[in-house]
């Protein structure tokens, strides 16, 4: 069934105050719900309605039902229709608009595969509610706007097998319940929540802990990261991560921690990354455990990140939260953008961070915001939620957000936080009751800004410039394109640079256009200028320019931009130009393929300690930010010339790259085994010999060539402790054939990377992975193969992911011809559907993109839709994206 945004109706009655009990036993749990329940104040009609209890049916079965203690009866007193459970509302206002609803139900967590509602990981029980979980777990009016005081939750469970008992809010009591080996623990949560916040894990955990006082009130907080116990000894990054960012949100938004406690737990099967249940946070093994040798440097960022996302949810999310799901982007956009800028903080690089986030934001989301899955990133209608947390609502909603601290500077941005936590702590608002804050706060009117909201599709800004050298000015010529009907407001930071000299004229300035098109005049300029625009890439729009020679001033800013942003994305121009042109087959020695070299050559040049900005402007940009920029793709042709282009750029420095990658060797041996370090320099040494061993390892045409290539990257596999390094070198040898030496070389490594492992489930993860994006001919075949795996499953779904998706991603090959990947995928999924929805329907989105490939490879892609969508039963998710991708 599709809802619709403009449907909302307030609630006709609400749930205050809940308890519940949890009886776990085993194979089956009882959960009993004391529901205390009013008519709404604010409810619109007058008219009495019945009451509306949401539930699963599938995953509820009800035992028995009072009201104020006395036994309802079915079909007199209530009714289960479908997924609800109806009660009359002369109930409610025969005992003058309030009652205590209690019911009792069975529900199955050990065969819950959906990994939604109370399920079981490995040994443990945990919960997911968000969006809709809570209904799998009780009848309950679940949607956002219904905030009630959970006062007691009560867990049971054998003590042997489930000694740690946890739930939101604080422990005010634990016992021993009788002489059978069952013990409890009452958790009392004494702030208002959704259900979607809800949550409860039992188990036999293991657990880092430490305290954190909070400023200025004083507040000590126990804090405390719990896993399965063999895992406890990785669990220091996130525990250190968490203080991190209490302080950073102190720091920069004045946001104090509420509760006495803070808990995290590292979940193997889960179905996102984390999630923010008050007080009690359940994380992806995934986002938080790590040590050298399991984890990569990104892994760390992102630990981090994913620690502070969860955390300043408490506020954004939390204490303000959503009326209804159509307004996610409120938290999860605002959301984004604080540990975006948390990140940047820890990095002391925001360059290196926009750089990252840009990437990712064009990788994904304007890929997503291109095809059949586009959507406002306040969407207008679901069948599904689960399928609407997606790159548009989480990043283009965080660049929505940067494009008000754009506005309205540091200080009038946090004017309008301050504002909406003043005006909404404790309330389930929307993105209107945001806007309205950031607009009152700074006295402006926001009311254009708000088309932000519900405009899909990326925007396009194209600019013009001339320059009158009699009156020494200088014009630059703004327009827009979107899908809105009327302009949006669109923030353009500019600087200008001298022509000739390269300076810096004019510093950024922000350009606030509002029209369809507009001029912009800079007088007092004694040389004609070089405009550089949309620097830190000021809005989430596609920049067109119109010079007419655009290779020229890209080059110019390559060289001279003082935005590290902007330098950056001129060289990614000038690679991405290069790379069209091969792949239309245009002779090398073009003057493109100058400017490439000259750009290359003065990035590798660079003897600073910026390390990461230096890696960043040597990679080329990614065949999926390419595929962006090319209404037909062919993944095999670009590719192919993406490769070319790399080669080329290898050879011609062949010489000096080698000799930086030895000199960084060099400098990096100091540290011996284990002592791997994680500050930005370390981390950025690591980055950029990886990148010089990428380049190295692509010169592999002739057999010398190749025993070359796989030796270096062989000796850097054997000698790196790191998993960074490590895995870096696995990449180059995972995609290296021919000869028998080289073979060797290659699954000598993988087979010793297995053996290392010793069953580490992350580390396995990342063997998947690693061969399922290999540059093969023959990788469909080594993924199905490895589908067989004994360590494969579809169950679990990072491993799922570590190998499935991967592999999708692997756009060659993926798309090869013949369609053998598309069907490979299909079935997948149809098996996953069985076990999974919200994993089916996020990989049945590798299939909908078909109108950006040739005819032949579009319908190969729609009969595996097509499949899907006969399929029966088929998911309400699944079904969603593949309709949608038929459509
Ligand atoms: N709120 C969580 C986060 O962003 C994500 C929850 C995702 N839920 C889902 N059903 N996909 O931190
Ligand atoms: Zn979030």
């Amino acid at each position: 069934k599709e809802i619709f945004r403009t449907d909302y109706q307030p609630l006709p009655y609400k749930v205050t105050n809940i308890s519940m009990n949890f009886d776990i036993q085993d194979g089956y749990t009882i959960v009993t719900s004391d529901l205390t329940i009013v008519s709404n104040p604010d409810a619109s009609s007058t008219t009495m309605e019945d009451l509306i209890f949401d539930g699963e049916a599938e995953a509820l079965t009800l035992l028995s039902i009072e009201m104020n203690e006395k036994e309802l009866q079915s079909g007199i007193d209530y009714k289960v229709e479908g997924d609800a459970l109806i009660v009359p509302h002369q109930l409610l206002s025969s005992n003058n608009g309030s009652m205590v609803l209690t019911t009792r139900v069975k529900i199955i967590p050990e065969t819950n595969t959906q990994l939604s509602g109370l399920y079981k990981s490995g040994s443990m029980y945990c919960t997911q509610c968000e969006a809709m979980g809570f209904r799998r777990i009780t009848y309950y009016p679940d949607r956002p706007d219904n905030m009630a005081i959970f006062d007691k939750v009560r867990i049971e469970a054998n003590k042997e097998l489930y000694p740690v008992l946890l739930g939101n809010g604080n422990k005010i009591e634990e016992g021993k319940v009788d002489e059978n080996g069952r013990h409890f623990a009452i958790w009392s949560d004494p702030f208002p929540k959704p259900s979607y916040l809800f949550c409860i894990v039992a188990g036999n955990l293991g657990s880092v802990s430490s305290t954190y006082t909070t400023r200025p009130s004083g507040r000590t907080v126990h804090l405390e990261v719990f896993s399965e116990h063999e895992n406890v000894s990785k669990l220091d990054h996130a525990l250190t991560s968490l203080k991190k960012s209490m302080m950073w949100d102190e720091d920069t938004f004045g946001l104090e921690y509420d509760l006495d406690v803070y808990n995290i737990v590292a979940v193997n099967d889960f179905n996102m990354g984390a999630m923010e249940n008050k007080g009690l946070n359940v994380f992806n093994t995934a986002l938080t455990l790590a040590d050298p040798k399991s984890a990569t440097d990104s892994d760390y960022e992102r630990i981090e990140s994913v620690v502070g996302h969860e955390y300043f949810h408490n506020w954004t999310g939390n204490r303000v939260t959503c009326r209804d799901w159509f307004q996610l982007t409120l938290k999860e956009g605002l959301t984004v953008y604080r540990d975006q800028e948390f990140s940047g903080d820890m990095m002391n690089s925001h360059a290196v961070k926009r750089i990252e986030d840009v990437n990712a934001l064009r990788a994904r989301q304007f890929a997503e915001d291109a095809g059949p899955m586009s959507h406002p990133i306040r969407p207008e209608s679901y069948i599904s939620m689960d399928n609407f947390y997606t790159a548009t609502v989480y990043e283009k909603g965080a660049e929505v957000i940067r494009m008000y601290r754009t506005l309205l500077g540091k200080d009038g941005f946090r004017k309008g936080m301050d504002l909406y936590f003043k005006r909404h702590d404790g309330n389930a608002v929307t993105c209107d009751d945001f806007l309205s804050a950031m607009a009152d706060a700074n006295e402006v009117d926001l009311s254009q800004f708000k088309l932000w909201y519900s405009t899909n599709g990326t925007p396009t800004v194209k600019y013009g410039t001339r320059y009158d050298e009699a009156a020494k000015k200088f014009y630059l010529t703004l327009s827009q394109e979107s899908s809105s009907d009327t302009p949006l407001h669109i923030p353009v930071a500019v600087g200008l640079l001298d022509s000739v000299s390269g300076k810096e004229v004019v510093p950024t300035k922000v350009l606030e256009l509002k029209e369809k098109e507009q001029t912009f005049e800079f007088p007092g300029l004694d040389g004609d200028v070089v405009p550089s625009v949309l620097r830190g890439f000021s809005a989430p729009v596609k920049l067109v320019g119109s010079s007419s020679d655009e290779e020229k001033d890209w080059a110019f800013l390559a060289a001279n931009d003082s935005d590290g942003f902007n330098r950056w994305e001129a060289g990614q121009k000038l690679y991405t130009s290069l790379i069209f042109q091969t792949m239309k087959g245009a002779q090398s020695g073009s003057r493109t393929l100058e400017f490439v070299f000259e750009a290359f050559r003065r990035t590798l040049d660079l003897d600073s300690n910026d390390y990461s900005i230096q890696a960043y402007g040597l990679i080329l940009p990614s065949e999926s930010t390419l595929a962006e920029e090319l209404d037909v793709v062919d993944p095999v042709a670009l590719h192919k010339a993406r490769g070319d282009v790399k080669k080329s750029i290898a050879r011609q420095f062949y010489t000096e790259i080698r000799a930086k990658y030895d000199k960084l060797t060099a400098a990096m041996q100091g540290s011996g085994d284990g002592d791997i370090k994680l500050d930005a320099t370390s981390i950025g040494q690591r980055r950029l010999r990886n990148v010089l061993l990428d380049y190295l390892c692509s010169v592999k045409d002739t057999p010398e060539e190749r025993e070359v290539a796989s030796q270096l990257a062989m000796n850097q596999f054997q000698a790196s402790y790191g998993m960074t390094d490590r895995y870096a070198a696995l990449s180059c040898l995972a995609s290296m054939h021919g000869e028998a030496s080289v073979e060797t070389r290659r699954d000598t490594a993988l087979q010793k990377f297995y053996d290392d492992a010793e069953g580490d489930a992350l580390i396995l993860n990342k063997w998947f992975t690693v061969q399922a994006v290999a540059d093969l001919p023959d990788v469909l075949h080594r993924v199905k193969s490895l589908v067989e795996h004994p360590d494969f499953t579809l169950s679990n779904p990072n491993r799922c992911r570590s190998l499935i998706s991967a592999f999708s991603m692997n756009a060659a090959h993926f798309h090869a011809e013949g369609g053998e990947g598309y069907k490979f995928l299909g079935e997948i999924v149809a098996q996953v559907d069985k076990l999974n929805p919200q994993m089916s329907s996020r990989m049945g989105g590798g299939l909908i993109q078909w109108r950006k490939y040739s005819e032949e490879r579009g319908a190969l892609m729609k009969e595996e839709l097509h499949k899907l969508a006969n399929m029966k039963p088929i998911s309400p998710d699944l079904f969603e994206v593949v309709s949608r991708g038929l459509k």
